[in-house]
């Protein structure tokens, strides 16, 4: 079976685009592939955070998986911390990784340039690092991520051929290991509609959870009247009807494309129905729509919070699994760079 892994940062709340760009589409794929789902709780200190906060947000973000449909019987749902792999390989994998290709990397230029020099920690530039870390450690065939994403997957790609290239094949083979690749090189899977949700207050930026106004996003945890507020008083503009497409109306098309990714229609579905209405009339029809779609969410994540022992069962089996598929990559990589082996 090919295998898929991803993961979401559980920093304050998990919102549309989290839903649409990753997790919804991961409940698909756990049904045809071997998958493993993570918490990526490491990353999520690499820009100043609330020590009292991130175990709770890190439970939060593992039951809002499992409310959304991720199933704990089909895939490995688990803790990225827990797995002690993960910061090990990064280790391993930063003395190949060019500062350059770094440097490069946009989430860093734009994340740095908001922080301030003496704010940025090391760890901001080298988070891509640890990404593909997180990839590599489980062979991984295909990674479902948003739009954003897909420059660290290029990163993680680079990167797994170039500790191929300098440490595999033949040498590996002299150091007494199997030969051949050491790591998959995989392949992001990146959703045809969903892939970039946009902010509710600016439809030429990303709806994103560090944004500073929580009404730019819709979390998957909003209650009712916050939704319906939220609709209410978000970005839209004055041209009649509404369309799809039409670059001077961002905030119409991304309002249309939730629409159509909340209630399952296709774009055809959602242009006959909505081409000749005002924001008056297209307004309660998305609330309700949301409204539909997340409360049954909202109730299943009640649920699995109110039965701690049940969340922590399913989390410690997932690192369980984890660690059995990580522990060999990263033993065949102490071996392939030629480390002494413990005994
Ligand atoms: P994070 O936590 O910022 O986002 C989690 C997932 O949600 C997607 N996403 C969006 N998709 C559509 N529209 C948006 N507005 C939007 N905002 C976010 C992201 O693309 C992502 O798929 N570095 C990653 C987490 C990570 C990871 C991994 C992912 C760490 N290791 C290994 C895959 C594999 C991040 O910070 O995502």
């Amino acid at each position: 079976k090919k295998r898929v892994v991803s993961g979401v940062q559980p920093t304050g709340s998990i919102h549309l685009g989290n839903y649409f760009g990753a997790i919804k589409n991961w409940v698909a794929l756990q049904n045809v592939y071997d998958t493993l789902f993570f918490i990526v709780d490491l990353h999520a200190i690499t820009l100043p955070y609330d020590t009292q906060q991130l175990s709770k947000a890190t439970r939060s973000t593992a039951a809002i998986y499992l409310a959304c449909g991720v199933d704990p019987s089909k895939a490995s749902v688990f803790v990225q911390s827990h797995v002690r792999a993960h910061v090990e390989l990064m280790w391993l994998l930063s003395s190949t990784t060019p500062i350059g290709w770094l440097n490069k990397m946009i989430q860093f230029k734009e994340k740095s340039r908001k922080a301030g020099d003496e704010e940025v920690g090391v760890a901001l530039l080298t988070y891509p690092v640890l990404m593909a870390s997180d990839i590599l450690l489980y062979q991984s065939d295909f990674v479902p991520v948003g739009e954003d994403q897909k420059q660290h997957l290029e990163l993680t790609r680079d990167l797994a051929e170039r500790v191929n290239n300098l440490y595999g094949g033949r040498k590996w083979k002299k150091l007494g290991g199997r030969g051949g690749t050491i790591f998959k090189v995989p392949e992001p899977l990146i959703p045809p509609a969903g892939a970039r949700i946009m902010s509710l207050t600016d439809g030429l930026s990303k709806m994103s959870k560090s944004a500073p106004s929580d009404q730019s996003r819709i979390n998957i945890l909003d209650p009712k009247d916050l939704i319906a507020n939220k609709i209410k008083r978000c970005k839209t503009d004055s041209f009649p009807g509404l369309e799809f497409d039409n670059s001077e109306r961002p905030e119409c098309n991304n309002l249309l494309s939730i629409y159509q990714l909340i209630s399952g229609k296709t774009k055809e579905e959602v242009v006959q129905e909505c081409q000749n209405m005002n924001w008056g009339a297209f307004k309660p029809l998305l609330t309700d729509a949301l409204i539909d779609h997340l409360h049954p969410i909202q109730v299943r994540y009640e649920e699995i919070m109110s039965d701690s022992g049940y969340l922590d069962g399913v989390l410690a089996q997932g690192a369980r699994n984890a660690a059995d598929i990580a522990d060999s990559t990263l033993n065949n990589v102490y071996q392939a760079m030629g480390f002494l082996k413990r005994l």
